[in-house]
């Protein structure tokens, strides 16, 4: 039985950051940023948006009214919660009016979250092929203003349907994960944002990509020759690109020119997006399947998700015949053309707006179809479509 991802989407909020800009005020090359990191625009997010809202409206779009009575579970994977012990799931299987015999909940492993939940919903529609599970990349990348990662931050969410006989990508079952217990990026309870040691993310990264691949390919026997495409997880965009190039010479001249193009078209949204965290490896599958003129059904794409701590897994799947008639282009492109500009003093404002604590309470307005109208004893309001 075929079972993959059927429809997805992502949202972004409507208020992005030039790097030019945000690079002139800290006082660096804006050459580093858009060459060296490989950025050129950031999404920010005002406080009436949270995991919950960017979740609801990326999955609004994939949701159908047939589909809210198939549901069985809606799974957040995220590293932004907003409460110890509720899950998100629960709030955005209310606010997309699911039917309610459904499970919902979150799983957390730093960016690999999104992962770790897709593989769940793959191995339940196996014994349950009727029904859909609701797959949900959502989070808030922030590092701190002038922190080292600022660069590197990003907001925005992923969902995805999963189901059997899906329209856009079939998953193959062989995949290869592992987990090593490292210290290159973690949130302490008590931080508001990450520890992070930027070199050492980097290298356990790039050392685990080589290592998932390396045993990928003595369990299955492929080599790069058997992909068209390769997806990576996108931190940054120059980072993906660092772990192909560092197997690239395993491959003959087409292949390297091949998998190097569509990475290139990978990468379109995250430039203009940032760092998604959970939902990166998907921003960017999605960017893969909008931007290539090139790819086509039966295609075979590698996808490598990381999240720091440290997990990764290598899997795999091959596009469905007509994949493009299922996607939402030209939605994606307007949602990123129409976003409003901030100045750096805008985006330094924003960034620095939080949602009232301890019971105290404040209302918000805004045009985004899911998003907080009230905080009140302690609990968040979401306005519903
Ligand atoms: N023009 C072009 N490139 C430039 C440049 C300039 N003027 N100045 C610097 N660069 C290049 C550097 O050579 C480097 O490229 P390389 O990595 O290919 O050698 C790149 O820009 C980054 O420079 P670096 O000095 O390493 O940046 P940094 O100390 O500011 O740290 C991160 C970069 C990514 C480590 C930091 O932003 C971070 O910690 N981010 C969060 C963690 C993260 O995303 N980790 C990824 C794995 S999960």
């Amino acid at each position: 039985m075929k079972i993959g991802i059927d429809r997805l989407s992502f949202f972004v909020p409507n208020l992005f950051l030039d790097m030019t800009e945000l690079a002139q005020r800290r006082g660096d090359d804006p050459a580093k940023y858009h060459i060296g990191i490989g950025q050129d625009q950031m999404a920010v997010s005002r406080v009436s948006e949270d995991i919950v809202t960017l979740g609801a409206n990326a999955a609004s779009k994939i949701v159908t009214e047939e589909d809210k009575e198939l549901i069985d579970m809606v799974i957040v994977g995220t590293e932004s919660g907003i409460d110890q012990s509720k899950a998100s799931a629960v709030i955005i299987h209310h606010l997309l009016k699911v039917q309610p015999f459904a499970r919902s909940f979150e799983v957390k492993e730093a960016c690999y979250g999104g992962t770790a939940a897709l593989q769940m919903a793959k191995e339940y529609i196996k014994n349950h092929p009727e029904r859909k599970v609701l797959v949900i990349a959502s989070d808030i990348a922030r590092y701190g203003l002038a922190s080292g990662g600022e660069v590197t931050q990003g907001v925005g969410a992923v969902a995805m349907m999963i189901t059997k006989d899906p329209r856009i990508l079939s998953l193959e079952d062989t995949s290869v994960f592992l987990t090593e217990d490292i210290y290159d990026f973690w949130r302490p309870v008590y931080n508001q944002f990450p520890e992070v040691d930027g070199p050492l993310s980097n290298s356990t990264y790039i050392e685990s990509f080589q290592k998932v691949w390396n045993q990928y390919k003595a369990v299955t026997g492929r080599s790069l020759a058997d992909y068209d495409a390769l997806s990576f997880h996108i931190p940054y965009t120059k980072m993906g690109k660092k772990a192909l190039q560092s197997v690239i010479d395993e491959a003959d001249g087409v292949t390297q020119e091949r998998l190097l193009a569509r990475y290139e078209e990978a990468i379109v949204y995250s430039r203009r997006i940032g760092n998604l965290y959970t939902g990166s490896l998907y921003l960017g599958l999605i960017s893969l399947l909008e931007n290539s003129e090139i790819l086509k059904a039966g295609d075979r794409i590698g996808l490598f998700s990381y999240g720091s701590g440290a997990v990764s897994e290598f899997f795999t799947g091959y596009l469905e015949e007509n994949y493009q008639e299922f996607l939402f282009k030209e939605d994606h492109q307007e949602m990123l053309d129409s976003r409003k500009e901030l100045t750096v003093d805008e985006y330094e404002e924003v960034f620095n707006e939080k949602l009232p604590e301890h019971g105290a309470s404040a209302e918000y307005t805004s045009d985004v179809p899911f998003s907080i109208y009230k905080v009140a004893d302690n609990i968040r309001y979401y306005k519903e479509n």
